[in-house]
């Protein structure tokens, strides 16, 4: 179905493999036009209650925009690209599906910026990180001045950008930028623990979540009256009488995503 990615679904968990390991999976104009269907694909579909996303090999998660796509641009066709990518990532961010990045090895410029578009982030040991823009006359252009200032601070995204220095797995821990660390071969093993518990949590009350959570980070939307309204829409769910239900009774939820 696409030529760039690989998808696979278990249990309600859709994997999506970025899949050009020659290219250290590059995001050239094919790959990520794909991974934007693909995203908005699960958004829709209804027996998909998380995503995993993770790039094919073991050496990179994405090693950034395909350079060879873009040297030579011009002011306009910068801001073109740069737009069309923010859409994309924005896509993923807003997904009412949890979006997992599983991050097997370098995750660079607008693999750095895919990742922190993700709702949660698990590296594997050998995982790196960075926003090497700089070194190229550049800065990042999918979104990666404002999440990194948002997951990591303001005075470790201004070091980070202006050095172009790679963050270790260790230190991407350490500083926010991702919720786990674990053993390479442990990476699918421990996102598709955390994905199997969101998948059976109730998906309306998750997608709320996702949408209340954001909004805090969106200028001119107030956070409180986003959480009001979504906490709202919950209670008109037939999962919150379930949730409640279930609890009363003493028994197991059974979720029906209405
Ligand atoms: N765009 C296009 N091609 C890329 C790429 C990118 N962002 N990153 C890696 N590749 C390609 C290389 O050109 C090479 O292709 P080739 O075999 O046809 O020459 C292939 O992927 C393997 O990469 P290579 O550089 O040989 O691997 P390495 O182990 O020596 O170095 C990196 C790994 C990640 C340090 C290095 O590839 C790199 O610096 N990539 C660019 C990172 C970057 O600046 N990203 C931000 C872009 S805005």
């Amino acid at each position: 179905m696409y030529k760039h990615l690989i998808t696979t679904t278990e249990n309600g968990i859709l994997t999506i493999t970025i899949n050009r390991p020659d290219k250290l999976n590059a995001l050239n104009r094919e790959t990520i036009e794909e991974l934007g269907s693909a995203v908005r694909h699960a958004a829709e579909t209804d027996n998909v209650r998380v995503v995993i996303l993770t790039g094919a090999g073991e050496k990179a998660f994405v090693a950034g925009a395909d350079i060879s796509e873009f040297a030579g641009f011009d002011r306009a066709q910068g801001e073109t690209l740069a737009r069309g990518g923010q859409e994309i990532f924005l896509a993923v961010e807003q997904c009412v599906k949890p979006v997992i990045a599983a991050i097997n090895g370098f995750a660079l410029g607008g693999g750095c910026e895919l990742a922190m578009a993700c709702h949660i982030r698990i590296a594997s040991e050998t995982a790196r990180f960075g926003q090497p823009e700089v070194k190229l006359g550049l800065i990042p252009g999918y979104g990666g001045t404002q999440r990194m200032a948002w997951l990591s601070g303001k005075g470790k995204a201004m070091e980070w950008l202006m050095t172009a220095d790679m963050i270790d797995a260790k230190e991407a821990w350490r500083t926010g930028l991702v919720n786990h660390v674990v053993p390479a071969g442990e990476l699918m093993e421990k996102s598709m623990e955390l994905a199997g518990k969101i998948a059976k949590q109730a998906p309306l009350a998750v997608a709320g979540v996702i949408r209340a959570v954001n909004a805090a980070f969106e200028p001119g939307t107030d956070g409180y009256a986003t959480e009001v309204a979504e906490f709202g829409k919950c209670c008109a769910t037939a999962d919150f009488r379930e949730g409640t239900a279930a609890f009363l009774e003493k028994r197991k939820p059974a979720f029906s995503g209405s």
